[in-house]
């Protein structure tokens, strides 16, 4: 249980590595398992969550192993052919892992029982359960759609039409994953767009999937069962919602100028970028291209004064893992932020909006919530974070990166405990942050 001290920094500077992105790493994997043949995936990202969904694949008789720093191998056995006698799958912290792999599981022959850590264990399962049910799986739980879950899945389950009531991604890729193997095509519509990983993999594979705004503003996407997906190497960019850190950090620490090379533009992953721009941050997008079906860009951030502003629910699901660290932004902004549409965040690895208000609270920097709502009212400059308080992670890593990064601009130092969760999406966030300038110690 370590816990890291983060103390003012006197700016940062220069080029920092960020690793690749987490949603398309687990998915990388996932859909690589499902191909025909051998697939190489370059810049893996190779923290806790991704490696347990390497190591269920494992478990479910995917060939899957390290070539070298990440790089990795899969050997797909097709659509539907895993095999197990029903293997105990521990997902650690990952609510992306189990989801997927739930779905994935119900589109195979194939029983496996999921668990994971204190956190995972309290997130509603309930969201891909239902779905799943209709596809034809068999599921058994004791604790109110929580884990451990038991899954039964079919050969060839049901092709369904299903009315997301979240715009969820991952709902979303489970029931894509399970559809992967019915004959014939599966629906899911959403509220608004979720990231859409899985739908752009799959096509860069050589499946079929199209995408229709409704009349009535919500979004149908359609996948055609039972597709040849080809065994194309895949390359990770790097991950927007962990470039976030030192980009947010260095556009609210004095002397400030970092570039992040390679990162996932994907419009559905950038709602947080366009955020701070309207806020006044001096962010560029440079050398923008597309890699194996994601826009990229490199980013670069620069020292600036922000403004308060109005995010609205509609940008939500495009920055949902970024609200936290838009409240550190928030904290210094001149006038007052406030976040709409915001529910999803109590049901991530913590309830984001409590833990990020009662933090902030606790060190000077007035709030307010509602159920669905987070209002942050900004100091108007960086010297006046005060800091000096201790902040528990919650087992939830954005939450304790959020409250380092806000460290570095305080006046006393923020300890923040129980940091290993960081090590879900950004293993070597202490060594990269510190090298481009930031003052993180273990205590
Ligand atoms: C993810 C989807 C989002 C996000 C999570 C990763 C994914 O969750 O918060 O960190 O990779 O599909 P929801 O699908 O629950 O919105």
């Amino acid at each position: 249980m370590n816990s890291i001290e983060s103390k003012k920094s006197l700016g940062l500077s220069g080029e920092i590595k960020v690793p690749g992105d987490k949603s398309i790493s687990h998915r990388a994997l996932i859909i690589g398992s499902m191909v025909n043949g051998k697939i190489k995936i370059k810049n893996l990202l190779e923290s806790e969550d991704v490696i347990a969904t390497a190591n269920a694949l494992k478990q479910l008789d995917v060939k899957i192993n390290k070539v070298t720093q990440n790089e990795w191998e899969v050997f797909g056995n097709g659509i539907g052919c895993l095999e197990g006698s029903n293997p105990l799958l521990d997902m650690g912290n990952s609510g992306t892992g189990v989801r997927l792999l739930m779905g994935l599981v119900a589109g195979s022959d194939v029983e496996a029982t999921f668990t994971g850590d204190k956190s995972l264990s309290k997130r509603p399962m309930e969201r891909v359960i239902k779905p799943l049910i209709m596809n034809g799986a068999s599921i058994q739980n004791e604790n109110n759609n929580t884990l451990p879950i038991k899954i039964k899945g079919n050969r060839i389950p049901l092709p369904i039409k299903y009315h997301s009531p979240v715009a969820s991604a991952q709902v979303k890729s489970a029931i894509f994953l399970a559809g992967l193997s019915s004959l014939g095509k599966t629906t899911v519509i959403e509220p608004s767009l979720s990231r859409d990983h899985t739908e752009r993999l799959l096509k860069y594979l050589g499946a079929e999937v199209i995408t229709n705004q409704l009349p009535d503003l919500s979004w149908e996407i359609i996948l055609q069962g039972m597709p040849e997906l080809k065994p194309l190497d895949i390359r990770v960019p790097s991950d927007p919602s962990s470039a976030a850190f030192p980009i947010v950090t260095a556009i609210i620490t004095p002397n400030s100028e970092v570039l992040v090379k390679n990162v996932c533009i994907n419009k559905l992953r950038i709602g947080l970028y366009e955020t701070l721009i309207e806020m006044g941050a001096n962010i560029k997008f440079l050398n923008e291209r597309e890699i194996d079906g994601e826009n990229i860009a490199d980013i670069s951030a620069k020292s600036s004064s922000l403004i308060g502003t109005n995010v609205p629910k509609s940008r939500a699901p495009s920055m949902i893992d970024e609200y936290p660290i838009l409240a550190v932004a928030a904290s210094i902004a001149n006038g007052v932020t406030i976040m709409e549409g915001v529910q999803e965040l109590r049901y991530k690895e913590t309830d984001r909006i409590k833990a990020m208000a009662e933090g902030l609270t606790s060190m000077g920097i007035q709030t307010q919530n509602t159920e669905d709502s987070l209002t942050i009212y900004g100091k108007g400059t960086s010297s006046l974070i005060e800091g000096g308080v201790y902040i528990h992670s919650m087992l939830d890593h954005r939450i304790a990166m959020s409250f380092l990064c806000l460290g570095l601009i305080s006046k006393k130092p923020i300890i923040v405990n129980d940091t290993d969760t960081i090590s879900s999406s950004f293993p070597n966030f202490f060594d990269e942050m510190n090298k481009i300038g930031a003052n993180l110690n273990y205590i």
